[in-house]
């Protein structure tokens, strides 16, 4: 017997009784980033490989051990994206749109890959949607950042199970300088450090700070920190940034030790946690990259951006049960039609309708069906009301009016003041 073909593990389908929520995030989404005046980009999901190693950095664990890599039949490298702000940094540099200073502030969603262990909230395929932010190289706008995504939260009625935590990573310069000063540090005490650090002590020693290992925490805390070894720029910008933070009213907590997995951030770096989803508690996570663009070929260009896992904060929805009641309803109208010549003025009537009402939710009853059938494919379509089409209704040129939720007599309503009726009934999304 042949074996079932399923999905590959990691990857998931997202069925028709979870896109109302999907949709809903994404469309919450894509109005405030309207409103703030963001524009989408969309870029291809799969990349040459050299682009992910040269602006993740090929000591990280995206590029050593997550990336799904195949050669094409041309024996080019080629690469699934496990992020967006590297594709986004090519695209912008390929069509000359930050050239000469013009600031962009984009936004982008779709499916990322990273062949991770599988397990609640972290998947091989994911979603994430991104902003990235072009030629502004102020706190400002790395405080607007947060702002909107604070307002998301509000939005979203999750508002109250989210912490923001902020550091700062300074310049390459000042972060070479403390690199240097943790070695030095951490070599001392190389014996005792956990393997996964002895490792990243040799390449890439700010790493070892998010370490999950308890020991090598224990001997963190005596390390030189970070905030010590920030150059002045640097601590001004992080200290514009907390001033506008408090401005809006916006709680943080500083983390010395969030260093972020990905090698091109320098100054700020956030993160957005919550720990109402077990381990993959970071729903949103970004902050700068000011030598990225110029490490990708191009001109001296400042960037800021984050990006969000759609699958955690869709989670996050179901777990505080912030889901809205209007988006369970699919139906408005549900259309019976008994007989031929009913289903074909049903289905010309309904048109007409559609015309004069284009955000109507009306489904015509298809595969016909008894009055019995009709009626319960009716009720279990959610829908508010149904419309009846039988014989005596179309001698009279009339429809049945039926409420199917709560109270209300049947009634006829005359064809040409269907959709009147049905404007004044129903309030339309
Ligand atoms: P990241 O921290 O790798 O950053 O991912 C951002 C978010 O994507 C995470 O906080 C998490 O919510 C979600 N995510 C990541 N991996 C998975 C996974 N395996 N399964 C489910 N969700 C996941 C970036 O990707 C940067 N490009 C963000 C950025 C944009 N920085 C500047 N601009």
């Amino acid at each position: 017997m042949s074996k079932s073909l399923q999905a590959i593990r990691g990857m998931n389908d997202i069925l028709p009784e979870q896109t109302p929520l999907w949709r809903h995030f994404e469309g919450t989404v894509a109005r405030l980033l309207d409103n703030y005046g963001y524009k989408q980009i969309r870029m291809p999901i799969v990349e040459f490989t050299e682009l992910f190693k040269r602006s993740i950095g090929e000591v990280t664990d995206i590029v050593e051990k997550e990336m799904y890599t195949f050669d094409d039949r041309n024996g080019d490298s080629l690469t699934l994206r496990p992020e967006g702000t590297a594709a986004c940094v090519r695209a912008v540099l390929e069509h000359g749109i930050t050239g000469g200073g013009q600031v962009q502030k984009l936004w982008y969603v779709g499916p990322m890959f990273r062949h991770e262990r599988p397990q609640k909230g972290r998947y091989r395929q994911f979603h994430q949607i991104g902003l990235e932010v072009f030629n502004l190289d102020g706190p400002d706008i790395d405080a607007e950042l947060i702002v909107l995504t604070w307002r998301l939260w509000g939005e979203l009625g999750i508002r109250d199970a989210v912490k923001l935590e902020l550091n700062s990573l300074g310049t390459s310069e000042s972060r070479g300088r403390y690199r240097e000063a943790l070695v030095a540090f951490l070599s001392t005490h190389l014996d005792k450090l956990d393997e996964d650090s002895q490792r990243r002590l040799k390449t890439n020693p700010l790493r070892v700070l998010d370490t999950k290992n308890a020991d090598t925490q224990a001997i963190l805390t005596d390390a030189p920190k970070m905030a010590d070894y920030l150059d002045e720029e640097s601590r001004l910008h992080f200290e514009g940034l907390k001033a506008r933070l408090d401005a809006v009213g916006i709680p943080y907590v500083i983390n010395p030790k969030l260093v972020r997995g990905l090698d091109y951030y320098s100054k700020t770096v956030f993160e957005w946690v919550t720990d109402k989803l077990g381990a993959q508690g970071t729903v949103c996570a970004g902050g700068r990259y000011d030598g990225l663009v110029e490490q990708m070929g191009g001109k001296p260009t400042p960037g800021v951006g984050f990006a969000m896992g759609i699958e955690r904060l869709v989670l996050m929805l179901e777990t505080l049960e912030q889901i809205p009641e209007e988006i369970s309803r699919q139906v408005d109208v549900y259309l019976c039609a008994f007989g031929e010549a009913a289903e074909l003025a049903g289905l010309a009537l309904a048109e007409r309708v559609r015309d004069q009402l284009p955000n109507l939710r009306l489904q015509v009853n298809a595969g016909a069906g008894s009055f019995k059938s009709q009626f319960k494919k009716a009720d279990k379509s959610g829908a508010l009301y149904a419309l009846i089409l039988g014989d005596d209704e179309m001698a009279q040129q009339v429809v049945g009016f039926k409420p199917l939720r709560g109270q209300g007599e049947q009634q006829s309503i005359a064809w040409d003041a269907l959709a009147a009726h049905l404007a004044t009934c129903i309030v339309q999304g």
